[in-house]
């Protein structure tokens, strides 16, 4: 149901807060600055102190900014999405390096991904294909959730020489929420000690049937320091994006979702974002999580600037006022007007949703110790 902490309410009304109390007492509700009351109460004491009240339903404030559908002739094919995910050293961000030719692990503070890269390399058959590679180590769980979100496919790094890991394990739950399908990259297949059979059967453990055991999810044995089946690795990914058929209309307002954002000394706030669907141009007026900004500049893989980014694409967006939170929805809005109404309501209903989780924390203590 809808509530409102007595303290917004007061606020929204330029009313004192003892005011709305006193309202309350007078009917026999005995209420403290922090408590929440039901959006009924809340427009009944708005009444009473004179004010008009408008309810707005989040159906309204955030109608049409998302998954409004587009129309079948409108869709064009667009590039998959390919996040890279496994156990912390088994080569993910080698494995994309030896793909890019670049040479990004050794630049990493003690070869440890912290962040989620994400990049678009063109494959040997012509295509564009848009990476993401997530962090293995155990306390980024929430980052690999984050990129099993955004993907086509997973990729399913597992090195020859260690096995099925936790975070092995981990991934493969987060692809399998996801509905993504795993493309399995047997990889270190140079070491001396791989047993890239071992990494068979302990898949087949995990319910994931490589197609060498009579299964169905598609692998090849790699080697990312060797560079050993990296066109064969391309060649599977544009298969399985084949089969998914993927398209997306690039002629409408874009929508994406926050990779990763950052506060930077010099330029602001900082979000990777990947457009989903349509186009985000220089200029937009866009909305993420509770921020809102104008598109000031694109930046796009190599940190060179674009005039728009299209769907698939990652970029790096500058201009919003705040950070906005990786995982965040980003959409373009029609005026800064309207982004600012978006913006308003949702800190409103996380200020809200937070006073409310403080009430009911409050009230189950109190309960324990009666
Ligand atoms: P996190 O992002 O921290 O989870 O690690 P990662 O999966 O990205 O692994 P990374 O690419 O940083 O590689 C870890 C170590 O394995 C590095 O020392 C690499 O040089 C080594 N390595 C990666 N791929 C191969 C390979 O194919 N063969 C061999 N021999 N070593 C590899
Ligand atoms: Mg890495």
């Amino acid at each position: 149901p809808e509530t409102i902490t007595i303290q917004e309410l007061a606020n929204r009304m330029s009313e004192r807060g003892v005011d709305v109390i006193k309202l309350l007492m007078k009917q026999g509700q005995m209420a403290k600055i922090t408590d929440v009351i039901d959006a009924d109460t809340a427009q009944l004491i708005a009444e009473e102190l004179g004010h008009t009240v408008k309810r707005v339903a989040e159906s309204d404030v955030e109608e049409g900014l998302f998954d409004a559908p587009d129309a079948e002739e409108s869709l064009l094919p667009r590039p998959p999405v390919v996040t890279i995910m496994g156990h912390v050293d088994h080569g993910k961000t080698s494995l994309l390096d030896a793909i890019r030719h670049a040479n990004v692990v050794s630049g990493e503070a003690g070869g440890i991904t912290q962040h989620i890269g994400a990049y678009q390399i063109v494959a040997p058959n012509g295509a564009p294909v848009t990476f993401i590679d997530t962090p293995g180590h155990a306390a980024f769980t929430a980052m690999r959730a984050r990129g099993a979100k955004v993907t086509d496919i997973v990729v399913l790094v597992v090195a020859a020489d260690d096995g099925v890991m936790p975070q092995t394990a981990e991934a493969i739950a987060h692809a399998r929420a996801a509905g993504v399908p795993i493309i399995v990259a047997i990889n270190k297949i140079d070491k001396p000690d791989a047993k890239p059979e071992r990494v068979r059967s302990e898949l087949l453990q995990h319910e994931v049937q490589v197609e060498t055991l009579g299964g169905e999810t598609l692998e090849v044995e790699v080697s990312a320091t060797k560079k050993i089946n990296l066109d064969k690795l391309l060649d599977l990914i544009a298969l399985q994006a084949e089969l998914l058929d993927l398209k997306a209309n690039p002629a409408r307002p874009a929508e994406g979702t926050v990779i990763e954002a950052r506060l930077d000394k010099g330029r602001g706030p900082v979000a990777t974002v990947l457009v989903q669907r349509g186009t985000l141009k220089v200029g937009d007026v866009i909305v993420g999580g509770s921020q809102w900004g104008r598109v000031r500049a694109l930046l796009d893989d190599k940190g060179e600037a674009a005039q728009e980014a299209g769907p698939s694409t990652p970029v790096e967006v500058l201009g919003f006022s705040g950070s906005p939170e990786a995982g965040d929805r980003v959409a373009v809005v029609e005026s800064e007007a309207r982004a600012r109404e978006i913006t308003e309501y949702r800190e409103r209903q996380k200020r809200e949703k937070a006073a409310a989780r403080g009430t009911l924390a409050r009230g189950s203590l109190a309960d324990m110790m009666s």
